[in-house]
């Protein structure tokens, strides 16, 4: 079969997967972006939806391989954003008409880090009228947390898998770290009633083509209603970095497979919320633009204080950590209109998927 025979399919095989994630040409791109764009714009409309992202704390019990934060490394100075700090951006993001928050941080689980968020997430549901939708990036948790999390007004959690290929999860994390428990944690989500945000990190160092069409079909038959996935960069101070021969060349094909990644899953799963995430724009100023080109539908802006954005830095060259909420603003809308799409304001924009989940039941 052929790609214009491909893309006129409804349900794509395994093989067409890997056919279209091993695109090179040109324009055989731009028709495969073409016809995720035209999904997109048929089953969510041409709209991009926002999340104000604030990376609250950068302490962090775990030593992922790839990370910047990590708990060994001793070079980043750790800060936590006090409660007032914190409400304070909830609030601007309120009077912005951002329709959502993200509450990321390093991953922590004791009383006290548990407690504290709880809190936040009720004084920003009554500082906003239960009109912000507050979103969770906050690392495994046990169910009981989970449950008071969402108890107190939290509707959705992220949580990415890195890879759907227990032998390469493996490779990425030291061994305390557990893939099954990761897949538990997604599944009490489920069970909560969150929606539920997964993704994978495209283009590690031993991944490939077809790894990564693995974890396209994970998303799939775990039915999930939101992703957030992205091209693995370098950080220096990482063990993963160690692994990496070329950086420029990864970088480029980094870029050239997170793109392709939005795309096909645009196809597979045309109703989800798929986000165009900040590693994209690492790699190219404009690689979050081309993600909505090419099918995803939701941006989340920094909107920490500029003092604390450079000590979270996951990955080398992480965008905007020279400017403040107001000038990432009005950037992003400029860049919004480049593509054609028309920002929501002050809707939650939750995946139109999430509502067919859970009315099929
Ligand atoms: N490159 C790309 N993404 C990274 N993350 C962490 N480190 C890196 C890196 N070096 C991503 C992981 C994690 C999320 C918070 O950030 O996927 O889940
Ligand atoms: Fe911590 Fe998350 Fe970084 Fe892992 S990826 S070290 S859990 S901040």
């Amino acid at each position: 079969m052929n790609l214009d025979e491909i893309l006129k399919q409804d349900k794509l095989t395994r093989d067409d997967l890997v056919y279209l994630m091993n695109l090179k040409e040109e324009d055989d791109l731009e028709k495969l972006y073409n016809k995720a764009y035209q999904l997109k714009a048929e089953h969510i409309g041409q709209k991009v939806f926002y999340r104000g992202l604030i990376e609250f704390s950068n302490l962090c019990v775990k030593n992922c391989n790839y990370c910047g934060i990590r708990k060994d490394n001793n070079k980043v100075d750790r800060f936590t954003m006090t409660e007032e700090e914190i409400l304070d951006r909830a609030k601007w993001a309120y009077e912005n008409k951002y329709g959502s928050l993200v509450l990321q941080a390093g991953e922590r689980s004791d009383k006290e880090f548990v407690d504290f968020v709880d809190n936040l997430i009720k004084k920003i549901k009554e500082m906003s009228n239960n009109e912000l939708g507050i979103t969770l990036s906050l690392g495994e948790q046990s169910k009981e947390t989970y449950q008071r999390w969402y108890d107190s007004g939290a509707h959705r959690y992220l949580l990415r898998i890195e890879s759907s290929n227990e032998k390469l999860y493996n490779s990425l994390h030291p061994n305390d770290h557990d893939f099954k428990g990761r897949l538990e944690c997604l599944a009490e989500m489920k069970e909560i009633g969150y929606q539920v945000g997964t993704g994978v990190m495209i283009g590690f160092p031993g991944q490939s083509i077809e790894d990564l069409v693995d974890d396209l079909i994970f998303f799939k038959e775990n039915d999930i209603d939101m992703v957030g996935m992205g091209p693995y960069v370098l950080h220096e101070d990482t063990p993963t970095a160690k692994k990496v021969e070329n950086n420029e060349l990864l970088k480029t094909r980094n870029l050239n497979w997170g793109l392709k990644m939005v795309a096909v899953l645009r196809l597979l799963m045309k109703d989800i919320n798929i986000a165009a995430t900040t590693a994209l724009q690492a790699l190219n100023p404009v690689g979050r633009e081309m993600a909505l080109k090419a099918g995803a539908n939701i941006l989340m802006p920094i909107i920490t204080h500029r003092k604390y954005r450079t000590d979270y830095q996951l990955y080398e060259n992480k965008p905007c950590i020279d400017e403040e909420a107001s000038d990432c603003k009005n950037c992003l809308a400029a860049r919004v209109a480049t593509v054609g799409d028309e920002i929501v304001y002050g809707e939650w924009g939750d995946s139109p998927h999430y509502f067919k989940r859970t009315a099929k039941k």
